[in-house]
């Protein structure tokens, strides 16, 4: 295997040649290996990622409870727990996975706006650090479960701030619109009701506005709030261990500015500081994207219009749901020719649904069936997001480490996929 250059992701190996690697390592080698589509992910830049916005902190008590939700490859769970990280897991699965990935449950909050009884008393038997209550009806049957098995269980609450991200509407979560948490008044109400509740035992106010915001004001003003209602509460007395912000914090898809960690955590410091209390926060995708590449390769190329060209590719929304979803921009390179080109393509997926659009309107060199081109930044919501439509096995996975690489999750075959019919 090929030996790293000591640089850190994806990079161009030298100037003149256009071979595009990842920590060093080939990717045209990794593919013709594996076979396509297939996502890459750097360890350099997923321990980088980690460790600026932990540095970021600098003797302010904090935990980066890394959204599993970003990406819960086993391997790359591993690595989170291998760089001090705890977790934040939005379904009992993702808690089982951490599990099975060492986290402790002290080190696991649960979140997401329906657990249902059989994975909130799954929480509650394995005490996790907290569970982040999204609503009344769900604290009382924390409360029943909590009684029946004879424990206390740790609770934050999440507070729907009313606060718009201005990120895109469908991973916003923080207006009064979206489905998240309790609006302010009704959060202080029923946390007044916790003193006559033995088993329930207040930890945290929990915030989270929305995914991919690239303007601090939102992430600022939750922040603002979180610590407002904590130093409230504290008055009160109830004992707080720490303010929970959650994640949310954007990642440039395009190339354009974004905010920078240091720039991100002073402002979450300048609001939580006067409260003492530790942070907590919640990231995924800044630090998973960028540490991933999903690779496709070329099947065919067809006239579109007299000046564009459709290039259809062996990855489509199976695979990387994103620009389906949510009309997101991913970068879209050939592996062994320049960036860009003077050639205008529609990059589309192999799916039958007119959605399975990779990229519109991008200028590339020419391409030919068989060129393998590389998705940028599919490190988080990517994978974890793959579905069997069209009965499209889930991609390989790949993780680069020290210019070595290995496959961290094979390609599902059509027996995997039949194992559970019958
Ligand atoms: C409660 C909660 N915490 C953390 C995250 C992670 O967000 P991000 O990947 O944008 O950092 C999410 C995702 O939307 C979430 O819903």
């Amino acid at each position: 295997m090929a030996q790293s250059t000591g640089l850190a992701g994806f990079y161009r190996q030298t100037p003149g040649n256009d071979d595009l690697v990842c920590d060093g390592v080939s990717l045209t080698a990794i593919a013709a290996s594996t076979g396509t589509p297939v996502y890459v992910y750097s360890a350099a830049v997923l321990r980088e990622r980690y460790q600026v916005i932990d540095a970021a902190f600098g003797d302010y008590p904090h935990a980066l409870h890394y959204a599993l939700k970003a990406n819960s490859t086993l391997a790359i769970a591993r690595l989170m727990r291998a760089l001090g990280s705890a977790v934040d897991a939005n379904s009992v699965w993702e808690i089982e996975v951490a599990r099975r990935a060492g986290f402790e449950p002290s080190q696991i909050v649960f979140t997401g706006v329906g657990k249902s009884p059989e994975e909130l008393e799954r929480a509650v038997a394995l005490g996790v650090k907290a569970i982040n209550v999204e609503s009344g009806g769900e604290l009382a049957r924390l409360e029943a479960i909590a009684v029946r098995l004879g424990r206390i269980v740790r609770v934050a609450i999440r507070i729907n701030p009313d606060i718009d991200a201005k990120s895109h509407p469908h991973i916003s979560t923080g207006l009064k619109i979206n489905k998240f948490g309790l609006p302010l008044d009704e959060a202080r109400e029923l946390v007044q009701t916790l003193t006559g509740r033995p088993s329930l035992a207040l930890v945290a106010i929990h915030v989270h506005v929305g995914s991919q915001i690239t303007s601090l004001d939102p992430l600022r003003r939750a922040a603002a709030l979180a610590a407002d209602v904590s130093l409230d509460l504290q008055r009160q007395g109830f004992p707080l261990e720490y303010v929970d912000l959650g994640g949310g914090l954007g990642v440039s898809y395009d190339g354009g500015a974004v905010p920078s960690a240091a720039d991100y955590v002073g402002v979450l410091l300048g609001e939580v500081r006067r409260t003492s209390l530790p942070i907590v926060i919640e990231p995924g995708r800044v630090i998973a994207a960028p540490a991933g590449a999903l690779l496709a390769r070329v099947i065919d190329v067809k006239p579109r219009t007299a000046t564009s060209d459709f290039i259809i590719i062996d990855a489509g929304m199976t695979e990387l749901m994103r620009p389906a979803l949510y009309d997101a921009f991913h970068r879209i390179e050939p592996v062994s020719a320049p960036a860009t080109g003077d050639r205008h393509y529609e990059i589309v997926g192999p799916v039958c649904e007119s959605t399975d659009v990779v990229g519109r309107d991008r200028m590339l060199p020419p391409l030919a069936a068989g060129d393998l081109v590389a998705i940028r930044d599919a490190g988080a919501y990517g994978a974890v997001m793959a579905s069997n439509y069209n009965r499209r096995p889930m991609p390989a996975e790949v993780l680069v480490d020290g210019g070595e690489w290995r496959v961290i999750r094979r390609r599902q075959t059509i027996d995997d996929l039949l194992a559970q019919e019958s």
